[in-house]
């Protein structure tokens, strides 16, 4: 099955540093294939998807791949505006994002929530823009407002998105929670937005990733995203999970 694994490198790196990334990356999946970890045709393909700043996104649209060595590489978003295009200054649109093959937009993260005072119903406004453009929202909820977020957004979109479960305690902590806590929420997350694909995130890395990918499809990882080496570790668990 096609696990998920997302890099959000937060406002992180630099425009010139996205090369190296990639360099470190490429370089760190071949050694883990020479290793037998990852292979081509592996059992499990692994969908990569880097979220880098806006102002990186063309140039991590040079690195994206199709699947070589059971791993492919895709672009998203950490945030859309929950306006369309218009008169929003500094806001980046849907429309903006034309002519770059984004795939998939975060959106929710508690940071935005937190510092950006993000409401369920902006999350809602960026949900259905991302989708009416073809978009995959991916909605960042902690197990307190999953229902009320869920109800924000209107039945008929619910069930295209993409939930992670990001408990704040969790969150460049160091603390990742417990796999069973992970499954109850995952619980709830099917009560309120259906089966839809389950992602958990929260000092997610090359220790821990194996547990969560046995009960999830995928993981968002910010801190262990950051060096392309250590990246290509913790895809490489969902290979051998
Ligand atoms: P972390 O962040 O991997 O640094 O814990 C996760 C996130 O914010 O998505």
């Amino acid at each position: 099955m096609t696990k998920l694994i997302i890099a959000n490198w937060k406002s992180h790196k630099s425009v010139k540093a996205v090369p190296t990334w990639f360099e470190e990356f490429h370089a760190g999946l071949s050694e883990l294939s020479s290793q037998g970890v990852v292979s081509a045709g592996a059992a499990v393909e692994t969908q990569v998807v880097i979220a880098p700043s806006f102002p990186s996104l063309a140039a991590v649209n040079q690195h994206l791949t199709a699947y070589q060595m059971g791993v492919s590489v895709a672009l998203a978003v950490q945030d859309v505006s929950p306006f369309p295009a218009g008169k929003y200054t500094g806001a980046v649109s849907m429309q903006n994002l034309e002519g770059l093959p984004v795939e998939y937009a975060i959106v929710g993260h508690s940071e935005r929530r937190r510092y950006f005072h993000e409401s369920h119903v902006d999350v809602a406004m960026k949900v259905e823009l991302a989708l009416a453009s073809g978009v995959t929202p991916i909605v960042c909820v902690d197990e307190e407002y999953v229902a009320d977020q869920a109800a924000a957004i209107a039945p008929e979109l619910v069930a295209q998105c993409i939930v992670a479960y990001e408990p704040l305690s969790a969150i460049g902590t160091g603390n990742s929670v417990a796999v069973d806590q992970v499954v109850r929420v995952k619980d709830l997350v099917v009560k309120s937005f259906g089966e839809v694909p389950f992602i958990y995130g929260g000092s997610v890395d090359e220790t821990n990733a194996r547990e969560y990918f046995l009960v999830c499809d995928g993981a968002l990882v910010a801190t262990a995203s950051l060096a392309g080496g250590q990246f290509a570790k913790v895809v490489a668990c969902a290979h051998s999970s």
